[in-house]
């Protein structure tokens, strides 16, 4: 107990579509240090920056080019010095994508890899030659790209092969390797040593490749979507713990790994477990996709899909509890907006209010997304040109261009769920280009900035930008910060099919917090606690009601 990053609240920001502060329609890290005010005014303590390295961008960022370079649309060195200094100021910490899966085609070492097989940067990569079936040549094996299509790419200059579970502009690095090892630990060092405060380490779960043995998989793809075949495998533990021995133990720092996608809890422990000396916490992906949403019928509205939804809540709560840390959050940067994706238009300021209570209430260190404490929602795509996700583009190319899939019907399907709902530009104001600078930005405006912006949410004493901020003090500064960071998790009213009910208990002080998942009216029976304050609730309640409301949420101190 006692570490700095247990109570912590985190706010990620995309620093792409955050703010603009020399007018070149990007955002940038100088926009950033502009709006560090308004961080502290929101309360958090703790920013996590997506990916500002030198990269040509193919999936913004995350195709690094150098590793120890500022890109020039973000800003330089000395821009990214003062940020840190200017954050700590503030009592903010900072937290950077360490990328080690895979680096841009276009990074020297990959440059020098592809030129011949023995080229002393060959073996920083996946390499691996053709096959020939039925007199084809075709790829070392089956596997599918997180991105659509296989997940090696043919590079003529030595007939072989490169691994790309991600993009082809983005060849996959080769851990085996102990030179690339090492190369990624000066990195992490180089980092630390200017001043940051931790990692969050990018796509960790896929550092290790299983043999290149087909995959079995019946389904009807040409290339089979086994993500086991690098997901989790134990070797990347191995390369886990070499880090944290030869570099993050060295500093006082946090360490969040996205181990998404299949990860089970006892996947999640083998990273977390202190005893284990890996990482601090994860980020796993499990309760993002607890709605009707692949399955729904044409018209048919969002539903949360609540068993499942506190199913999943419970598992990771209790799983985890007194054997790790947790990290808790709705979306990223590669998730649909929460607003949009459980939250209910019919009753917008409700859900999303509720929404907010349900997860930050719960254990684990909590990262909002930007925008988010604002209720910005999924924007309207229109034509394929408003989507700027690499891996949006290789499918409509798959499915559009090559199997001749309805572009209507394309666009419809992947809306719901794109990455690109995230990475509209933040709405400031509701000023020309939402306040976000003065030429027109990279990426789409959603057209509701007019009424769901940072300045307006300011001046309106009962938005959701207000809720936040009260969560965020009560979670942080309030006499409750203790039972929030520390307090045992207990979920009641399991059988509940609309309420969510958990209990949070430290040293004799008990928090309930009572969410309605739905928009149908629920009598709830006596609660079998007595009620000793309402800490908070999304309908302003001075008592607690005997039927709760559409979406309400109260948290209660009871004993
Ligand atoms: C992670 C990132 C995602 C990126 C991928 C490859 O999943 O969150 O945005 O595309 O890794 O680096
Ligand atoms: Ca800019």
């Amino acid at each position: 107990m006692g570490k700095w990053w247990k109570k912590a609240f985190g706010y990620q920001i995309y620093i792409r579509s955050f703010k603009d502060s020399n007018h070149d329609g990007i955002g940038d890290i100088r926009g950033i240090i502009e709006k560090l005010d308004y961080l502290s005014y929101l309360g958090i303590n703790l920013i996590w920056i997506c990916p500002f390295f030198e990269s040509p961008m193919d999936d913004n960022g995350y195709d690094v080019s150098d590793f120890y370079n500022v890109s020039s649309d973000y800003g330089d060195m000395s821009d990214i010095k003062e940020l840190i200094a200017k954050a700590h100021q503030k009592k903010i910490k900072i937290i950077i994508d360490l990328i080690l899966n895979q680096t841009s085609d276009e990074h020297h070492w990959f440059q020098e890899s592809r030129k011949s097989k023995d080229n002393p940067y060959r073996d920083y990569y996946i390499w691996a030659p053709p096959r020939i079936i039925d007199g084809k040549q075709t790829e070392p094996t089956n596997w599918a790209s997180f991105f659509g299509g296989s997940c090696w790419e043919y590079d003529q200059q030595t007939n072989e092969y490169y691994m790309k579970i991600f993009s082809r502009k983005m060849p996959d690095l080769n851990w085996k390797n102990p030179k690339v090892r090492e190369e990624i630990i000066n990195i992490a060092k180089y980092w630390l040593d200017l001043g940051i405060d931790g990692f969050r380490l990018d796509a960790v779960a896929h550092l290790g490749k299983s043999e290149l043995i087909d995959s079995t998989y019946q389904t009807s793809e040409k290339y089979k979507p086994e993500w086991e075949k690098y997901s989790n495998l134990p070797i990347v533990h191995d390369y886990l713990r070499e880090l944290n021995q030869k570099v993050f133990s060295k500093y006082d720092i946090v360490t969040v790994g996205e181990v998404g996608g299949r990860a089970l809890v006892e996947d999640a422990l083998l990273y977390v477990s202190p005893k284990r000396k890996e990482l601090d916490m994860v980020f796993n992906f499990d309760h993002n996709w607890c709605n009707n949403g692949w399955n729904r019928k044409k018209g048919e509205k969002l539903k949360i899909n609540v068993p499942l939804m506190k199913e999943i809540f419970n598992k990771w709560q209790s799983g985890l509890q007194g054997k790790g840390w947790n990290a808790i959050y709705w979306l990223n940067h590669d998730q649909p907006r929460v607003a949009s994706h459980y939250g209910d238009s019919e009753y917008f300021q409700e859900s999303v209010k509720m929404l907010a209570v349900c997860m930050y209430f719960m254990w684990g260190t909590p990262f909002i997304y930007n925008g988010e404490e604002i209720g910005m929602t999924n924007p309207k795509f229109k034509s394929i040109d408003d989507f700027k996700d690499v891996s949006i583009h290789n499918q409509y190319r798959i499915n559009v261009l090559e199997n001749k899939q309805d572009p209507d019907d394309f666009i419809n399907q992947v809306s719901y769920s794109t990455r690109d709902n995230a990475r509209t530009i933040m709405q400031w104001s509701n000023e020309e280009y939402a306040g976000f600078g003065k030429a027109k930005p990279w990426n789409m405006i959603n057209d509701n900035y007019p009424v769901i912006n940072v300045k307006d949410e300011i001046e309106e004493e009962n938005s959701i930008l207000h809720f936040y901020r009260k969560i965020i003090d009560i979670r942080l500064n309030s006499e409750y910060n203790n039972v929030i960071t520390f307090g045992k998790y207990q979920q009641l009213a399991k059988e509940h099919s609309q309420m969510y009910l958990y209990l949070r208990q430290y040293r004799g002080k008990k928090i309930l917090v009572i969410c309605n998942l739905t928009c149908e009216k629920v009598k709830m029976d006596e609660l079998g606690y007595k009620i000793k304050k309402i800490i908070l609730s999304n309908y302003e309640r001075k008592e607690v009601p005997f039927e709760f409301a559409s979406y309400e949420a109260i948290v209660l101190e009871v004993e």
